[in-house]
Order: C-alpha cells, then sequence, then structure tokens
C-alpha cells in the first residue's frame, strides 16, 4: 500500500522545502518516494533531480529511491481530458480557452488537478510513498474540498440546467428560443462568446461520470492521508493554519502542526553574561523575539489538539539533500510515530 503525506499551509511556509526534506528522510528509510512538488525554487528543483521542466516524475541522481514531480495543472487536466472523454472531444476541450481558465485560474481547478495526479501515482503501485506539496490557496483546505466541490459541478444542478437532463444533442444544448435568461445574456455577451461557452459545457459533460468516480476516489485517499500543516508563528499564516484545522473534513487525520523558522528556546533566557553592551542589546532583542514565538507555540498546544513539530530557522537556505534531510527529521519523526 502507498503511504500518502500531505503537506498543506499558507504562502511561503516552507511547505516545498519540508516536502523536499519528508521525501529524503522516507528515501534513506528505504522506500521507493515520489515528491510531487509546486513550483520549487531552481536550486531546490536542480537537488531534487527536476531540471526539465515537465511533469513528468524523475529519478534524483543521489539517492536513487527519491523521485520527484512537477505539479502543472494545465499539463494535469489536459491529462484528465483524455483520460475521461472521448478522443476527439478531448482533443477539442484542450485548445478551448475556457479550458485552460478552468484549469489554471480557478484555485479549485488547480487542486482537484493535484488531487488526480495524487490519485494517479498512488493507484500505480510504484510508490511506498507519495509526498505531496499542496498548491497555493486558503493553506491548503481547498485541497481537501475541490475533489467533493468537483464532484457536485459536474453533477450539480447549474451545468444539468444549463447543458440538459442526459448528454443531449449539439442542437438541443443551450436552447436560446426557449430560455429567456440566455436569450438576454446573448445580447448582453454576445451570440458566439455564448456559444463557445455553451461547446465547452458540452464538451465537459463527457468529463462528468469519470471525475465523479476520481473525486470519489480522490476523497478516500485523503481520509487516509498524513497530514502535516506548516505555518510560522507570524499572524496571517497561524489564522489560515487555525482555519485549515477548523475547516478540515471530519474524515481526514490530525495534522501535525510544523511551526517552521522557530528560533530554540534557550535563546529565552541566555545564561551566559556578555559584556559588550551592543552584543547584549541584540541577544536580548533575540530572546524577545524566541519568548514571543514560544509564547504563540504554547497558546496553539492549549487550545488544539495534535501533535507540534518545531523547525529551527537555518542560517543558510535548506536546499540540498542532506540540509533538507535534517530539516525535516523531527517531521518525519512524528509520521513515523503516528503510524
Ligand atoms: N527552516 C528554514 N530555515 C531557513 N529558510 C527556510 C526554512 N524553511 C524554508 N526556508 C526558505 O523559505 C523560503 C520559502 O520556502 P518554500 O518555498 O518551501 O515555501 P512554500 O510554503 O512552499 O512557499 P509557496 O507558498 O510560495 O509555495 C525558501 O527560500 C526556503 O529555502
Ligand atoms: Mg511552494
Amino acid at each position: 500500500m502507498t503511504d500518502i503525506v500531505l503537506v498543506a499551509g499558507a504562502g511561503g511556509v516552507g511547505k516545498t522545502t519540508i516536502s523536499a526534506g519528508i521525501g529524503v528522510c522516507a528515501a534513506r528509510s528505504g522506500k521507493r518516494t515520489l515528491v510531487l512538488t509546486v513550483d520549487p525554487a531552481r536550486r531546490l528543483a536542480t537537488a531534487l533531480g527536476l531540471d526539465s521542466l515537465d511533469n513528468m516524475a524523475h529519478p534524483n541522481p543521489e539517492l536513487g529511491l527519491l523521485w520527484a514531480a512537477m505539479l502543472d495543472a494545465s499539463a494535469s487536466w489536459e491529462a484528465i481530458a483524455h483520460r475521461h472523454a472521448p478522443p476527439e472531444v478531448a482533443d477539442r476541450l484542450v485548445t478551448n480557452p475556457f479550458f485552460e481558465a478552468v484549469a489554471t485560474r480557478f484555485p479549485a481547478g488547480a487542486s482537484y488537478a493535484a488531487g488526480e495526479e495524487m490519485a494517479e501515482e498512488v493507484e500505480s503501485g510504484h510508490w511506498d510513498m507519495v509526498v505531496v506539496d499542496t498548491p497555493p490557496s486558503h493553506g491548503g483546505i481547498e485541497f481537501l474540498n475541490a475533489p467533493g466541490q468537483m464532484k457536485s459541478f459536474v453533477g450539480g444542478r447549474v451545468l444539468r440546467i444549463l447543458t440538459g437532463g442526459r448528454i443531449p444533442g449539439r442542437n438541443t444544448l443551450f436552447d436560446r428560443a426557449a430560455k429567456p435568461a440566455l436569450r438576454l445574456l446573448d445580447t448582453v455577451l454576445g451570440g458566439e462568446l455564448l456559444e463557445d461557452i455553451g461547446d465547452f459545457l458540452f464538451d465537459l459533460r463527457h468529463t462528468y461520470d469519470g471525475i465523479a468516480r476520481r473525486s470519489q476516489s480522490i476523497i478516500h485517499h485523503l481520509e487516509h492521508a498524513s497530514m502535516v500543516l506548516v505555518t510560522t508563528t507570524d499572524a496571517a499564516p497561524l489564522a489560515e493554519a487555525a482555519k485549515f484545522v477548523d475547516q478540515s473534513p471530519g474524515n481526514t487525520r490530525t495534522p501535525i502542526v510544523t511551526f517552521n523558522r522557530s528560533l530554540p528556546e534557550s535563546w529565552v533566557a541566555p545564561r551566559e553574561t556578555v559584556i559588550d553592551p551592543k552584543l547584549a542589546f541584540n541577544l536580548k532583542r533575540w530572546g524577545a523575539e524566541a519568548e514571543y514565538q514560544r509564547d504563540i507555540r504554547r497558546e496553539w498546544r492549549a487550545t488544539h489538539s495534535g501533535p507540534i513539530v518545531n523547525l529551527a530557522w537555518r542560517a543558510s537556505t535548506p536546499n540540498e539533500l542532506p540540509a533538507l534531510e535534517s530539516l525535516a527529521r523531527p517531521v518525519w519523526a512524528a509520521l513515523e510515530m503516528g503510524r
């Protein structure tokens, strides 16, 4: 069976870095591991063995069991169209500008695509572990909600009303003469635009059954996934983390809350007496920041259940395999304990 680790959190907190680190730890422990990563910085991409700009899985040149692939919403949606629609419909869909917009502009579209990619890889049987770096949107909660949203969208009332109860003949689609609202839209938007939208929705209908089925399997995988929720002690990411916990569907697992870029608690009250006044002043300021961070973590612990992990603020950017591994070790230990 493939274990899934989902890494969520607000923008810029360290999701991609920590996903890579978890991947290194997993591979080092002998697991065939795939990291599905979103937009890694150049040096991190190189460390992962991702030098080309595609969404294929690539093996790591230094660590044979570690593979990585870039999540690319456009490419994933093309694959979704080809997977779930007849070939000629899929060809039409992928060149339709509305399709591109759904794929790349709607947060739920990107999240759903990442979910399909995850499900494909998990069900391929190739991996002992798949680590998913979630696309940036609402601190990752979108990723958990997207399959359900997509399922109700494709089976939903609005689309059924617009495109008919079953897959209709082309001439029954958007019966303008019969529907006053559409007649009005026609006047406002211009007939051609409406026709384009109509063609798009009609073609999209072919993917409904496949997407509805797949959404169900993504939801199932998410229920079994381990969650790593990354945050810092800053107010905005912390608020997103709290939202993630509050709004997570009840049947998902309690996340390992990971406070990244933490200052050591030993800085709160430094023991050595420093004579140099400038240095003493600086140490006091860092001490105050370390104390603030410690209090924020305590407050979190007092109001939330579940494991907490602290990751130190590294002096240099962790983007080589050894640095990634040592950064993510405590998260890996918590994941091992949770199994
Ligand atoms: N513990 C750490 N110590 C020092 N630097 C860190 C640490 N964790 C992450 N960083 C650095 O912080 C920056 C942001 O990290 P990263 O790209 O992993 O965040 P992200 O959550 O994936 O961001 P985005 O939401 O934009 O995708 C990077 O430059 C990364 O190297
Ligand atoms: Mg990232």
